[in-house]
């Protein structure tokens, strides 16, 4: 079960990880839902990169933050995700694509969902996104 805390209880690198996705919201571009979303993801070799929701007219464009911020990750050649932050007005779970883009670039996956109020809760994508199917099932069937 995900473990409610409070963010000033929090490990340094997960302050610094949800500090990120808090500046990152700030860029959110959502004029049709009106609910911004910042997201961080920490790299294997300790870089840090966000992103924020970005909406459009023909709703079905719509970026979540976490997509933004991995894509960011891995085009600039990191593909090894070791943590990730999410923060949302109200502490929501990661939408069921998001787990899935998690889990093509993490095995263990520490998440860290806050809200704006300085509640947060640690969870994991294994606890997000149990038997999830993966290159694993591709490589099963050749
Ligand atoms: N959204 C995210 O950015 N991440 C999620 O995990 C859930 C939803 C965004 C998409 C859209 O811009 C807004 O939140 C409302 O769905």
């Amino acid at each position: 079960m995900a473990e409610r805390v409070r963010v000033d209880t929090l490990s340094a690198d997960w302050q610094e990880l949800l500090a990120a996705a808090t500046a990152a919201r700030a860029a959110a571009y959502v004029p049709y839902s009106r609910f911004a979303v910042g997201a961080a993801v920490r790299t294997g070799d300790g870089r840090i990169f966000s992103g924020a929701n970005i909406e459009n007219a023909a709703y079905g464009l719509t970026a979540c933050a976490e997509r933004v911020a991995i894509w960011k990750a891995v085009s600039e050649g990191h593909q090894d995700l070791a943590a990730l932050a999410l923060v949302t007005e109200t502490g929501s779970s990661p939408c069921g694509s998001c787990r899935q883009v998690m889990g093509e670039f993490a095995r263990e996956l520490p998440v860290l969902i806050a809200d704006t109020a300085g509640n947060a809760w640690l969870t994991s994508l294994a606890e997000l996104l149990p038997l999830s199917f993966s290159a694993q099932d591709l490589d099963d069937a050749r």
